[in-house]
């Protein structure tokens, strides 16, 4: 996608966690294509950290093998790899201790250039980390940190972990990453509503009939047994991705960009939620887990055996969410995300309501209410569905068709990851695709009651088997309302 790169200004980065997963496949990789596109000023400097004790040599072998690994062989010019290595040291520093903070304050000299402390690690090293930072004095005024989800598994957790960040740093210094924020299709929803003047006197419940929000995935459980386990895919992705969606979808039209405008506006939307209690929790929720089945044309393991002990996590979740407001009264949004389904597909439906005549006789075939069909990944695009008349002779045959629009057609070159967009906001400093507190704490507060209702009611999880669409369930939980989901092939 063509954009015009406006470099940033000088700043040290610096990744805890620096030799970990996540730094290997996203944070390098995207930190490099921020180089190769030369939106870096001189000088800037990235630093990795971890325990291991390690020499700028063995950190810069290692970032070449993850930028090898993870970026596509045609984006590699050796050139710019050089220059972007050649900004890479290493400190070892352990948390738990506060052994080597000296050692990075050293490195990172006595300046006021921007500071990023990307926190790539585990969650229950957050609080470890920001506390050994204000006490080693390696908080500026232009410092800044960035966490990544899990914040919390529960609004009481997510508030302890708020407050020990927010006793270190300002709530403007703290960046809460969504990554699904930094997805282009995702900020492209904010585009198509508040750049087109079409979309918004239908965008209510005068106009719309329902939306769906699904977020398959065809993996299973990956490597990350021990976390997942003990999230499940409410924790994992509603909480999260699948709330700040509905967020996008919901809310009204914020007075500008601005982060707090932006944010303001989300958390209404939080507010407004209707909480799913025990009570009905049973007939608007559903959980899955998979079992053996078949995924990418091979056979795969049940979740249960992938793990190798018997659990109750869920692996599937779909929900059927209110939002009491003027504006979505009525308008009940179906949200459903898994692991091991049919296909890999993130859309957003978004259904109109049916005509409320129809001057056509029997013969002209059915009439299918307009749809509006953000995909969000793969194949970004959107699709509006129509009703038109069928060409050729034979009467008045009606016929539904989509106005597609594909980004990879309509857009040459490459969609940049959402890292790579993440990662230059919190140079910025615009917080605008970061999670404000009371946003993650009021996400929690809706998650929290349904999260109760399974574990008191014993509400089981049911089987699906891998390679399908979730249980039957979860079918019936749409159908029950006489609507169904959206093929999402
Ligand atoms: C992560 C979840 O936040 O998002 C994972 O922890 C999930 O379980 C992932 O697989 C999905 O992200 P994406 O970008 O691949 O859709």
């Amino acid at each position: 996608m063509t954009s015009q790169i406006i470099p940033v200004e000088p700043f040290d980065f610096v990744i805890f966690g620096g030799t970990g997963d996540l730094s290997e496949r996203k944070l390098l990789p995207a930190l490099y294509y921020r180089q190769r596109d030369h939106q870096f000023s001189e000088p800037t400097r990235i630093i990795g950290t971890s325990r291991a004790k390690l020499s700028d040599e063995d950190f810069r072998n290692f970032a070449r093998e993850a930028i090898m690994a993870h970026v596509k062989a045609g984006d590699i010019d050796e050139r710019e790899l050089g220059t972007f290595l050649a900004r890479l040291s290493y400190v070892a520093a352990d948390a738990t201790t506060g052994a080597g903070f000296d050692d990075l304050k050293a490195a990172l000299g006595d300046t006021d250039r921007i500071r990023a402390f990307y926190l790539a690690v585990s969650p229950n090293l957050f609080g470890q980390i920001s506390d050994k930072l204000k006490q080693h004095a390696l908080i500026t005024p232009n410092s800044r940190i960035v966490v990544e989800k899990p914040i919390g598994r529960d609004l009481a957790s997510a508030r302890a972990l708020n407050d020990v960040i927010g006793d270190d740093f300002q709530e403007n210094q703290i960046f809460r990453i969504d990554h699904y924020l930094g997805k282009e299709t995702v900020q492209n929803l904010m585009a198509l509503r508040f750049a087109n003047a079409l979309y918004e006197p239908l965008w209510n419940s005068a106009q719309i009939d329902h939306v769906q929000i699904t977020v398959a995935e065809t993996v299973g459980l990956e490597d990350r047994v021990t976390y997942y386990d003990k999230a499940g895919a409410l924790r994992d992705m509603v909480q999260n991705h699948m709330l700040q969606l509905l967020c996008l979808v919901a809310m009204e039209v914020p007075s500008s960009m601005d982060a707090d405008a932006v944010r303001d506006e989300k958390l209404k939307v939080l507010r407004a939620l209707k909480r799913i209690n025990g009570n009905d929790a049973p007939k608007q929720t559903v959980r899955g887990q998979y079992r053996a089945g078949a995924s990418a044309g091979g056979p795969v393991k049940g979740y249960i055996e992938e793990l190798g002990h018997a659990s109750d996590t869920e692996t599937f979740v779909a929900i059927k969410a209110e939002i009491a407001n003027w504006r979505w009264a009525g308008v009940p949004f179906y949200l459903r995300t898994g692991k091991r389904l049919a296909s890999r597909v993130s859309e957003i439906v978004i259904e109109f309501k049916p005509i409320p005549h129809s001057i056509f006789d029997d013969g002209a075939g059915p009439i299918f209410a307009n749809q509006l069909v953000i995909r969000l990944q793969p194949d970004e695009g959107v699709k509006q569905y129509i009703m038109i008349k069928d060409p050729g002779p034979g009467g008045m045959r009606l016929r539904q068709i989509s106005l597609d629009m594909s980004f990879a057609q309509s857009f040459a070159g490459r969609a940049p990851d959402a890292y790579e967009r993440l990662v230059m906001d919190v140079v910025r400093g615009n917080q605008t695709l970061f999670m404000r507190r009371d946003e993650v704490e009021a996400a929690w507060q809706w998650i929290d009651p349904i999260q109760q209702a399974w574990e008191s009611a014993r509400h089981e999880v049911q089987g699906y088997t891998a390679g399908t669409w979730g249980p039957s369930a979860s079918i019936a939980l749409i159908e029950r309302d006489g609507r169904t989901w959206h093929e999402s092939n």
